[in-house]
């Protein structure tokens, strides 16, 4: 499903909306509502909406959510660039949320040791189900102006992987190695939304509904979840987008 709003801060608006009547479903369900946060600046107005708007702060379920990252930037959690400091500046800190339920990535050590511990977190969070591959209730995602989405970026490795649940990622263009969740994580996913806003996005977005299937050009071409799979627009980044690919 796409939807199409005006501005980033109507966007917000309805992320949040979206955002919480996932979590409350979750929870009416089974008690609990595991969510996988993006990082990058996109989300951050709802982050905030979340945790400082009267309404929003009241009707989510803080007490019963666990708070996961789709992928980590390799820096401490006190780094201007982490994803984990951004949610935490924007909403973690402004609500009472117990510390076992937040999930960070500690993509400040060893890749492969911050993997596997991630990794081994996940299993080790019993409300979060799991299968062949862990099953969030809702994983949110940013899109990057040239298609990545989480840290799969065109060209990687991580594109490939199927079977392993978390994995590091040389982005050789960021000369950074990233942590990120794989496809197959996210597509076993209950509810996938990606928010995206700018002009900067519009072609990329294009390419990855309207062009050739090529996912290791256009890595959100890979996001195929079972479940729900939304992306919520803002004008300008549906801008490119032709009438038959917005009904
Ligand atoms: C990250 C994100 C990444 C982000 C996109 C969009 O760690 O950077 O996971 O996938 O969502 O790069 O970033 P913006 O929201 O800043 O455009």
């Amino acid at each position: 499903m796409i939807r199409v709003f005006e501005t980033p801060t109507e966007l917000a608006s309805h992320a949040a909306d979206q955002i919480t009547a996932i979590a409350r479903e979750s929870v009416a369900a089974r008690g609990h509502f595991t969510l996988a946060l993006s990082g990058g600046s996109t989300p951050a107005a709802t982050y905030r909406l979340l945790a400082e708007d009267a309404v929003y702060r009241a009707s989510f379920p803080w007490q019963q959510t666990h708070f996961f990252w789709g992928d980590e930037r390799p820096v401490p959690p006190d780094h201007p660039d982490s994803c984990y400091l951004m949610a935490y500046q924007t909403m973690l800190s402004k609500v009472a949320i117990p510390e076992a339920h937040i999930h960070r990535i500690k993509a400040e050590l060893d890749p492969k040791i911050a993997a596997a511990e991630y990794i081994a977190e996940l299993s080790s969070c019993d409300q979060l189900l799991k299968a062949e591959f862990p099953r969030f209730d809702l994983i949110l995602l940013g899109f990057g102006a040239e298609g990545h989405t989480a840290s799969l970026f065109p060209g990687t490795k991580a594109l490939a992987e199927q079977d392993r649940w978390v994995v590091p990622n040389w982005v050789g263009k960021l000369f950074s190695m990233r942590i990120t969740l794989t496809a197959p994580v996210i597509n076993a996913a209950s509810h996938v939304l990606f928010l995206v806003t700018g002009q900067e996005k519009a072609l990329a977005l294009k390419g990855t509904f309207e062009g050739l299937h090529e996912p290791e050009q256009m890595p959100a071409q890979l996001i195929r979840p079972q479940g729900q799979l939304s992306y919520f627009l803002d004008q300008a980044a549906a801008s490119a987008l032709s009438p038959e690919t917005l009904t």
